[in-house]
């Protein structure tokens, strides 16, 4: 049967069928009072969901990457220095862009699954005694592992330092706890293929008071990243370039599905369900990548039993089942799968997972895997 098929991937998601139909209208034009009202709806929301009253919140027509690369060329000069905490591919890519953009970076990584260590990051900056580091960049919740940093304690560490912490919410934001205020994150990305339940394409960034003091002495080449032409168009309720207004639209019906649901609903219910889905697959055997402390709400990762290919499980999901679960990235490609189960996902969704799951590994053992 065609049109069932369901993503357990960690993005694009699920988009619920109000979304959908949404998307399906045609669009409207981008300087009416129409969209005006739509897009200002859209920005309320994204400030809802970041917990921030003192930040600015800006959307970009690009994926999450965009709005890592907005957030760097914003706020940094050739030459400062950056500590990226790098806990997988995404924490890498931050200090990638950095250093395109001529930041000299040190990396401080951990092994895949693991997370920063507390103590690791308070010694290394006490070392910088002339403050030299400008800016920590570090994720939140890493995708390519399904391990999340504990961010409020690294911002209280950084905070001590002084130096301007920015924030990959990427998978996080819209399913793990984010305090954007109350914890002082001075720059938080995000994407609007994940918590967000829309397609991607829309990339969202804020900018707290101390960013913006970081902004003036930036002597980074921007253009269309440029905070200061979002910011004088936000007054005026507008955006500086084309939007995706059917985007937009569609996110502002997702944002009336938040807002419904609430947010300590949300961020609950991700929690359960990685709860529920973390202890259904120990149930039937299998070994997870992360440690419980250190699991992110949004993503799990998942090693195959021995002599299972990560290949044949995947296509095992979505032949029999036409369930998309994602493979390992980099190091971690074909020796780990990894499951989303953030956004439009729900706890029939991980009972599913759970069931079909059981049957593929019995079916595979079967045929003397
Ligand atoms: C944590 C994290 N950061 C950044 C990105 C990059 O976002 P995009 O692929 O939308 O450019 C992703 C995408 O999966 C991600 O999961």
């Amino acid at each position: 049967m065609q049109d069932k098929s369901f993503l357990m991937i960690p993005g694009p998601t699920p988009v619920p069928e109000s979304v959908l139909v949404e998307l399906a209208r045609h669009p409207i034009g981008h300087r009416s009072k129409e969209f005006s009202d739509i897009f200002m709806y859209c920005i309320e929301g994204l400030k809802w969901l970041g917990k921030t009253k003192d930040s600015d919140a800006f959307i970009y027509t690009a994926s999450g990457t965009g709005a890592m690369e907005a957030a760097i060329a914003n706020v940094l000069s050739p030459g400062d220095k950056v500590l990226s905490l790098v806990i997988g591919v995404f924490g890498k890519r931050f200090g990638q862009i950095a250093q395109t953009f001529g930041a000299q970076v040190e990396m401080l990584t951990v092994e895949m699954g693991k997370v920063i260590d507390l103590k690791v990051l308070e010694e290394k900056l006490s070392q910088d005694k002339n403050k030299e580091i400008k800016a920590v960049t570090v994720t939140h919740s890493e995708t390519s592992t399904g391990a999340a940093n504990d961010l409020e304690n690294i911002s209280k560490i950084v905070k001590k330092h002084g130096a301007l912490l920015v924030v990959d919410a990427v998978t996080s934001l819209g399913c793990m706890n984010l305090e954007i205020d109350n914890w002082g994150l001075d720059i938080v990305v995000s994407g609007s293929q994940k918590g967000f339940m829309i397609p991607p394409g829309l990339s969202f960034i804020y900018v707290s008071p101390k960013a913006w003091e970081y902004y003036k002495k930036s002597k980074c080449p921007k253009f269309y990243w440029d905070f200061s032409k979002q910011k004088k168009s936000l007054d005026e309720q507008t955006t500086p370039f084309t939007p995706n207004v059917s985007f937009t639209s569609a996110l502002k019906i997702a944002f009336e599905m938040m807002r419904k649901e609430g947010l300590e609903n949300i961020i609950q219910r991700h929690a359960r369900l990685k709860t529920r889905l973390r202890t259904g697959l120990k149930e039937l055997g299998l070994k997870l990548l992360t440690e419980d402390k250190d699991a992110s709400s949004a993503i799990t990762a998942i090693y195959p039993p021995g002599g299972v290919s990560i290949p044949d499980i995947r296509s095992a999901y979505k032949k029999d089942w036409d369930i998309t679960v994602a493979n390992g990235q980099d190091v971690l490609k074909d020796k780990i799968f990894r499951i989303g189960h953030l956004g439009f996902v729900g706890d029939r969704d991980i009972e599913m997972t759970l069931a079909v799951t059981a049957k593929i590994f019995e079916k595979l053992s079967l045929r003397g895997f």
